[in-house]
């Protein structure tokens, strides 16, 4: 008799942004006038950059030629990418990070999820809280966790790293030292940054208790600020107990296109096995190669034009981010990050939950962003707004909400 994966019943459901749609719905058809400027969803909005159109051209003409056509591509990624990412990347940040320690892929999401089946399902998993669900739900789905308690809305037998106002939204080094340490810099939903003194905290500890990092650092282009570590590699030892997870999402608008990387050093041996073989082994498996095509779009960003026409984007979405994040100070909120990232985290007034900010805000200033509480419960009383918006409507957004 078929068996089910029973893991999957342990999932309480992703309620956040099917509620918000939902409220949102219900709020557009009884205000058909209304407005609304949503700041809500993570998701870029500027079309790709010009030199990533003409890279996607030329090579969709080449699958038409017979002498250029492409087939597969090799699973872990084409050489004339991972030689970019290594170099712009990792070499020219003085990381020490060679090509073939770079695993291509179709975005760092897949990559998060599915990175932890290549641990024992007795290992212990610590998440920061609040926290991208990916991480923790990857690992309910193996069987790492136990069931969800309604009360804490938390998992038994994960380890959580809170993170507030009180430590930077920088989880403390936990007491128990969870096997694997997944930690997100800069942070969403937060906006907080590390620096590079207390990451390096971060990967000692990994290294005396024997545990691996798994570091995503999807939002590494949106870093402003110099003392900000780029990659985890820049802290010394961290080819020893860490994982690096990059996408192409956010640097330059491949949401749609899909391409990421995963960087597995070969230095990374636990138990005497060596990781970077066994994600190689696990990729040649599973996953038949990011799109010819979509590789070429990636090696696009590191050309002269490339890398100037992102960084533009970049700049466009940071100016959001600081109209938002010095606009709700005006107007008397507490804010958080905004600066390294393109997320801003707003202290909701007078103890208001998430949820009754999301529906004053949505009412009085036809506004939506994310609810804090959606991303774990230490993001009670707190709201999330993007800077991937227009710049007019975040503009006006701002406007209303000091009006509010
Ligand atoms: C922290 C974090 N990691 C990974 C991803 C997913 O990236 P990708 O589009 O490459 O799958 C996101 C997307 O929102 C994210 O916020």
């Amino acid at each position: 008799m078929t068996k089910i994966n029973n893991n999957y019943s342990k999932l309480p459901g992703s309620y956040l942004f099917s509620t918000i749609a939902k409220k949102v719905r219900e709020f557009e058809s009884a205000n058909p006038d209304a407005e609304i400027i949503r700041l809500g969803i993570g998701d870029v909005t500027k079309p790709l950059a010009p030199a990533v159109i003409e890279a996607l051209n030329k090579a969709v003409e080449e699958m038409a030629g017979e002498e250029t056509f492409k087939g597969y591509a090799p699973d872990l990624g084409y050489d004339f990418l991972r030689e970019k990412i290594a170099m712009y990347d990792y070499s020219n940040r003085h990381c020490d990070i060679s090509a073939d320690e770079i695993f291509v892929s179709d975005g760092a999401k897949c990559d998060c999820a599915n990175i932890q089946e290549i641990f024992s399902t007795d290992n212990t998993i610590g998440v920061c809280d609040p926290v991208y669900p990916v991480y923790v739900d990857s690992n309910v789905m193996a069987g790492r966790t136990g069931v969800y308690n309604h009360d804490t809305m938390r998992f038994d037998n994960v380890i959580y790293m809170p993170c507030n106002a009180d430590n930077g939204f920088v989880p403390q080094l936990p007491k128990e030292a969870p096997d694997l340490i997944y930690l997100c810099f800069p942070n969403n939903p937060t906006g907080a940054v590390i620096n590079k003194d207390e990451l390096q905290k971060w990967v000692d500890y990994a290294k005396k208790n024997k545990s691996v990092i798994l570091y995503d650092a999807a939002y590494e282009a949106y870093i402003s600020e110099v003392d900000i570590p780029h990659s985890i590699y820049e802290c010394e030892g961290a080819k020893k107990c860490a994982i690096e997870f990059r996408s192409f999402s956010k640097t330059a608008g491949f949401t749609g296109l899909r391409l990421g990387y995963t960087v597995v050093p070969k230095e990374l041996i636990i138990e005497g096995a060596s990781l970077h073989d066994m994600w190689a082994r696990r990729h040649g498996t599973k996953y038949n190669g990011a799109p010819y095509i979509v590789q070429r779009a990636g090696e696009a960003i590191y050309t002269e034009a490339g890398r100037s026409q992102i960084k533009e984007q970049i700049n466009y979405y940071m100016l959001n981010a600081k109209i938002i994040l010095e606009g709700v100070k005006e107007a008397g909120y507490e804010a958080y990050g905004g600066v390294n990232a393109p997320y801003i985290w707003l202290k909701t007034p007078e103890n208001m939950s998430s949820w009754e900010f999301f529906d004053y805000l949505l009412e009085t200033a036809n506004v939506v962003g994310t609810p804090g509480v959606g991303f774990g419960p230490e993001g009670e009383n707190y709201y999330r707004l993007t800077a991937f918006g227009n710049r007019n409507k975040t503009i006006e957004a701002i406007r209303r909400i000091k009006e509010a």
